[in-house]
């Protein structure tokens, strides 16, 4: 049975939640996978013991995290001699066209700083998660929601995850991932 590696790096729980879903979505075509944050590696993880990875982030400030930067540059050998996938979460790849230019743009970047070449890449909505910001960071997100047309009512939280396109991007990775395993017979 293929065994499928998903780390994911998350701050307010939202890109956990689409690797969830991601796992939920593999486990359920029949394949074994091992969903770990990005916080609580196993020691001594390799990447490449796995038929294939699925590696995601949220992006803060305009940028992935430093961790997660980190990650990707020391297992990126592993990475590509295994089948790989890279999803990034932002507001912005739920924006507008020049917004959604922006969220690629955090994906080419990041590709560019580590040298990583995956299969697939792809970019989600992530939410505006206003009940568990404290009232400073509630405050700018209110702001930086209110330039960008999102929702500023911060009595509750906002989620802009495409959930249809989180399963189309795992059924697209593990027919690609087959085909290129039938590929290798
Ligand atoms: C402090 C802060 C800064 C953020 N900066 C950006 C940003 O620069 N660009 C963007 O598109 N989204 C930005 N976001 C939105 C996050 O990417 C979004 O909330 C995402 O769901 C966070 O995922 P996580 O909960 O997995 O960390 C920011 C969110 C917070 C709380």
């Amino acid at each position: 049975m293929p065994r499928i590696l998903i780390v994911y790096d998350t701050t307010e729980g939202q890109t956990r939640k689409i690797a969830q879903r991601m796992g939920d979505a593999v486990a359920g075509a029949g394949h074994q996978v091992e969903l770990n944050d990005i916080r609580k590696l196993p020691s001594g993880l390799s990447v490449d013991a796995f038929d294939a990875a699925i590696v995601g982030a949220s992006i803060h400030l305009g940028k992935h995290s430093k961790r997660f930067t980190e990650f990707v540059a020391r297992h990126r050998t592993g990475l590509e001699k295994i089948p790989s996938a890279f999803f990034s979460v932002s507001l912005s790849a739920a924006g507008m066209e020049e917004e959604r230019t922006e969220a690629k743009k955090y994906v080419t970047d990041l590709l560019k700083q580590t040298g990583w070449h995956p299969r697939m890449t792809a970019t989600f909505g992530g939410g505006l998660l206003y009940r568990e910001y404290w009232f400073l960071k509630r405050w700018m997100m209110k702001k930086i929601a209110k330039d960008g047309g999102k929702d500023t009512d911060t009595s509750k939280n906002h989620i802009y995850t495409d959930w249809d396109a989180v399963g189309r991007f795992v059924v697209d990775f593990l027919d690609r991932c087959l085909k290129s395993a039938e590929g290798h017979q």
